[in-house]
């Protein structure tokens, strides 16, 4: 009844409205009604149409079969607010932004983050997929094949994983009526639920698929190492010298494509493997995806997490043991551990730890290639920033 009564307000409205509005419909439906944007305005900083999420991939990165993205940009405006509201949490002052910080590549640059009620276990991952979080990361396309979500891999889709951040005791520490009653209880999405789902009803399902549009949508392939590739490569020889790297980048990339690509792919798309054991040391704390899986052979594996804008997004390893990238090098060059669970690339052929002993200009050179990966506009993207005022 109370949906029924909304909706008849709504309908009321709506035709109240585009009677005085405009004639050009078309026009009229990118935009939000005048009385709507003022409201919106007074708290949030978002303009008078909705930004577009969609995009069109450079030529290396959709010819090797990524998809190219589908966002719907009402779903993603909401999400964005959502992502940025301290209000949907126990005490107000935690949003997902709290950890996954835009400058910072959407990670935190605190080994653990701190919720509403303590710190949490791992250390924040970097959010940033290249064509959608749903092609890259998630089951949300694939089904049962794709790479899904945190360090132990335990959610399929960003939905999932959406719910956990709002409901965990240490991140949000809501429930999910008492996140449906904050929403609520601002007017100001009103109008972002209407855009959405035409609307202005706030379900669990609702929010969950808007914040899931925003993250989906979070798209970084806008790097040097992407610019170079696209202006140097027929579309898949990464192998070639870049033009527009410097020497050291070059060798960097070298190193990167001989020792690392094999598990953290080459054109940085989906990572290659969705979880490995990496040799950070013999005796693990934490048991990884096997703590959740509760499978043997999943012991000890992590997941192979994305290495766009990893200049950003220290410290390292789902423990952030590394503090700086130089560190992270040092570790594979000298310190790879000989854990039972090593992944065999990490291996050399009479079975040791890799040792690649690389120099230290080598070193250097890794790292100023990875530097190469970090996506500065995707750092500042205004339809990524924080909405509020
Ligand atoms: C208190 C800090 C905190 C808050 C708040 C938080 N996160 Fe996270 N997030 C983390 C940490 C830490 C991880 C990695 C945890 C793990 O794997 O065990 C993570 C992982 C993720 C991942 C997985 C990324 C990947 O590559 O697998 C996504 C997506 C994500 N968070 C989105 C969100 C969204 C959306 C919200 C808000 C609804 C949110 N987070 C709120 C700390 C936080
Ligand atoms: C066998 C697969 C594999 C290979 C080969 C590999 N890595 Fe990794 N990498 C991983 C896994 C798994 C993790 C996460 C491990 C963890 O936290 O327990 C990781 C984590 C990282 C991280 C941390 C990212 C973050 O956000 O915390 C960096 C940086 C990194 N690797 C760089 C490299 C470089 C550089 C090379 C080559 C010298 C390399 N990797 C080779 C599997 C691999």
């Amino acid at each position: 009844m109370k949906n029924f009564i909304y909706l008849s307000l709504f309908a009321v409205l709506a035709i109240g409205l585009s009677s005085c509005v405009s004639d050009d419909v078309e026009v009229r439906e990118e935009f939000y009604y005048p009385e709507e944007l003022a409201m919106l305005q007074q708290t949030l900083d978002l303009p008078e149409k909705p930004l577009d999420y969609n995009v069109v991939l450079p030529q290396h990165l959709s010819s090797s079969g990524l998809f190219a993205r589908n966002i719907n940009k009402d779903m993603a405006t909401l999400g964005r607010v959502l992502f940025y509201d301290k209000a949907l949490s126990s005490t107000g002052e935690v949003s997902c932004a709290s950890c996954h910080k835009q400058e910072l590549a959407f990670s935190d640059n605190k080994i653990s983050s701190d919720g509403v009620d303590g710190e949490t276990e791992r250390n924040s991952l970097a959010l940033g997929s290249v064509a959608s979080f749903a092609a890259y990361y998630g089951l949300d396309i694939f089904g049962t094949f794709g790479v899904p979500f945190m360090w132990d891999n335990r959610f399929g889709t960003a939905r999932e994983q959406a719910k956990a951040a709002f409901t965990s005791e240490v991140e949000m520490g809501l429930t999910i009526d008492e996140l449906v009653n904050n929403i609520e209880n601002r007017a100001f999405y009103q109008p972002l639920f209407r855009r959405a789902f035409g609307s202005t009803q706030v379900t669990e399902e609702r929010i969950l698929s808007a914040v899931a549009e925003f993250v989906d949508g979070l798209g970084t392939f806008d790097s040097k190492f992407d610019r170079a590739a696209e202006k140097s490569t027929d579309g898949f020889n990464m192998e070639v010298n870049f033009s527009d790297f410097t020497a050291a980048e070059n060798r960097g990339k070298e190193i990167y494509l001989e020792s690392c690509a094999g598990c953290h792919s080459s054109v940085f798309g989906r990572p290659v493997m969705n979880a490995a054991n990496n040799g950070l040391e013999m005796q693990y704390q934490d048991e990884g995806i096997g703590g959740f899986t509760n499978i043997t052979s999943d012991q000890y594996t992590f997941k192979v997490p994305t290495l766009r804008n990893v200049a950003q997004s220290a410290p390292y390893m789902h423990d952030g043991r590394f503090a700086t990238l130089e560190e992270v090098v040092d570790f594979y060059s000298d310190n790879v551990a000989d854990h039972p669970k090593l992944h065999e690339f990490l291996r050399d052929e009479s079975g040791q730890p890799m040792r690649l002993n690389l120099s230290s200009q080598d070193k250097a050179a890794l790292v100023s290639f990875l530097e190469t990966l970090t996506d500065i506009d995707y750092l500042q993207e205004v339809r990524y920033s924080d909405p509020f005022k």
